[in-house]
């Protein structure tokens, strides 16, 4: 090599690694664009997370600007430290599940992971446009970046369902929790292969929806948005001391003239490290004429002694191995 091709190739190395530097993030901003590695804004809306080893995977609506209107599309992206987000592709692309027709919907996707049969095991609510066929459907697939194959799609034990929420206890079990618009939030066990809805565990007879719930310290939290569509509103939570209830009234999660900041809940994090413990609220800013642009508030809580609280949004960051966080 001479030496002006050398200088040529060690200025592009530099310039490479500096890129990927430049990318490289150390903290959260909420109501933000997140950039994923690709300096792409992360899609995946009303999305959630399932902790496989030491990598968290982000599943969610992907709702770019310019996808073909004749699929849906479920987006998973990759993390070990919940801040970069690397992008591994649209692990759902969806034509209508029989005759839904125009404008069906596919919102609000939760991943299970089963160790026993080594399957990733997703549900998502399925719906016609004017959301009147309220089911779950149900999608797998051997690899957490998928693909993911449809399965089928269902009333869970007979009533309707829309928004989906997914918690896993401290001991493992799955739950699926789902909005049954007549009564409330049902929450109910899988079956061992997670492919079915099996028993119901409670019902929350609270009209809420976007559910989530937390096991901290001994207290089951949930929480929960009204009915206003995509207008923000003030969320609320409860607590029980056995998940099957009783539940406590619904309280504040912030303060109710923010309408909870602008966000919508759609899951409560559990981050388990080895100084302390972090439950970060996730919530949807949506944007529903812009819906690529929706944004996230990912915001660590004040929890504890059946408190709960969602601080001010404000940019700040996690050791997900200590399990602490800082304000920045
Ligand atoms: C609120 C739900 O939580 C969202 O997932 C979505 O279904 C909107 N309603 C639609 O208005």
């Amino acid at each position: 090599m001479n030496i002006f091709f050398k200088s040529f190739f060690l200025a592009s190395v530099v310039a490479v690694t500096s890129i990927a530097q430049a990318q490289k993030q150390s903290i959260i901003k909420p109501t933000e664009l997140w950039p994923d590695e690709n300096g792409n804004h992360i899609q995946a809306h009303g999305g959630g997370i399932t902790k496989v080893g030491k990598t968290y995977y982000w599943y969610g609506e992907e709702r770019a600007k310019g996808l073909d209107t004749n699929f849906r599309f479920v987006s998973c992206y990759s993390s070990t430290d919940l801040t970069n987000w690397k992008f591994r592709g649209d692990v759902v692309k969806m034509s209508d599940p029989d005759s839904l027709g125009a404008k069906w919907i596919l919102e609000r996707p939760k991943v299970f992971y089963n160790k026993k049969t080594k399957k990733y095991v997703m549900y998502m609510h399925i719906d016609n446009r004017t959301y009147k066929v309220a089911q779950v459907g149900i999608a797998v697939s051997d690899k957490p970046d998928g693909d993911f194959k449809f399965v089928k799609r269902f009333r869970p034990l007979g009533h309707e369902s829309r928004d989906v929420g997914q918690f896993i206890d401290d001991d493992g079990t799955p739950y699926l929790v789902f909005e049954d618009r007549p009564f409330g939030f049902r929450i109910a066990t899988l079956s061992d292969d997670y492919m079915n809805v099996e028993k119901e565990v409670c019902l929350i007879p609270a009209h809420m929806e976007g559910g989530a719930i937390v096991h901290y310290n001994g207290l089951y939290y949930s929480i929960g948005s009204a009915l206003t569509g995509w207008r923000a509103n003030p969320n609320k939570y409860a607590t029980a001391t056995s998940l099957s209830g009783p539940w406590s009234e619904f309280k504040d999660i912030a303060p109710p003239e923010t309408n909870t900041y602008g966000g919508q809940s759609t899951m409560l994090l559990k981050v388990v490290g080895t100084k302390t413990t972090t439950v970060i609220f996730l919530a949807d800013i949506w944007k529903p004429k812009t819906q690529w642009d929706s944004r996230y508030i990912w915001m660590p809580l004040e929890i504890g002694d059946g408190k709960l609280w969602v601080p001010r949004p404000k940019p700040w960051s996690i050791n997900v191995k200590t399990g602490e966080w800082k304000a920045e």
